[in-house]
């Protein structure tokens, strides 16, 4: 083969590949625009797991610990701020690591992360608003919103929207796709 014929068989692969991935992972943003093939290619899918004990330790003890790109700094600063009626409960802890941890969140928050998932979410999110919940950002709304409450809150096996790792099977790894559904008692959602 020559040079020109190698390189028509790696652009042939490449968009190959890239159709495969926009019909996989239909992740428009909130205004409808699909993702270029630019930042198909070169943009993180999912979004970066989380990677920090003192976080794991406070903050996943009572759930599945958030990855800092689902919310943006703002909202991560008021929840910090607000632990001691943290969605009825008392989730404040007596530490040093409450600093590390805001900062933790804040450095991997969703404004200002590569991975386009997370952008998506930021992009959702209107500028004056600081929301405590993932689950209430347009974003979520949208790629939830054909999912029944029997589901859900009807489901004693997942409980609540806040439970992503009921039905998400990779959520730890920072993969949300819809591929990677089970709903429990339900089944894969394909
Ligand atoms: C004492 C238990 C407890 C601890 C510790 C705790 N949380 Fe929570 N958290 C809750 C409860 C309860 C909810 C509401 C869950 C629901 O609605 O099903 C919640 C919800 C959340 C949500 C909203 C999830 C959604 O619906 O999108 C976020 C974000 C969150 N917690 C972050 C944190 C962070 C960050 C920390 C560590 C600083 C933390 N939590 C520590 C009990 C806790
Ligand atoms: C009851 C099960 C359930 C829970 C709990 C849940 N999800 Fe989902 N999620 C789904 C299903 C089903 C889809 C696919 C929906 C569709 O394609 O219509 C989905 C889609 C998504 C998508 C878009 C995936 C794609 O391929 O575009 C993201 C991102 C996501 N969920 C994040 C989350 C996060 C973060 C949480 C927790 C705060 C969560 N989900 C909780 C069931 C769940």
């Amino acid at each position: 083969m020559n040079r020109k014929i190698i390189l028509g068989a790696v652009i042939t692969t490449l968009l190959a590949s890239s159709g495969v991935a926009m019909s996989d992972d239909d992740d428009d943003d909130h205004d409808g625009r699909k993702r270029g093939l630019f930042s198909r290619f070169f943009s993180k899918a999912g979004v970066t797991p989380v990677n920090n004990q003192p976080y794991i330790d406070e903050c996943g003890s009572c759930h599945f610990a958030f990855q800092p790109g689902l919310l943006p700094a703002r909202s991560w600063k008021k929840l910090m701020g607000g632990l001691d009626d943290h969605f009825g409960e008392n989730a404040e802890f007596d530490s040093a690591d409450a600093q590390k941890i805001l900062n933790y969140l804040v450095a991997g928050a969703a404004d200002t992360s590569s991975a386009h998932r997370s952008q998506s979410i930021n992009n959702s999110i209107p500028r004056n608003s600081a929301p405590l919940r993932i689950s209430e950002t347009r974003y979520f709304l949208r790629k939830h919103d054909e999912i029944p409450p029997r589901y859900v809150t009807g489901n004693p096996k997942v409980g609540s929207f806040s439970n992503c790792e009921k039905c998400h099977t990779e959520a730890a790894k920072g993969s949300f796709s819809e591929h990677g559904v089970h709903i429990p008692g339900v089944g894969r959602w394909d």
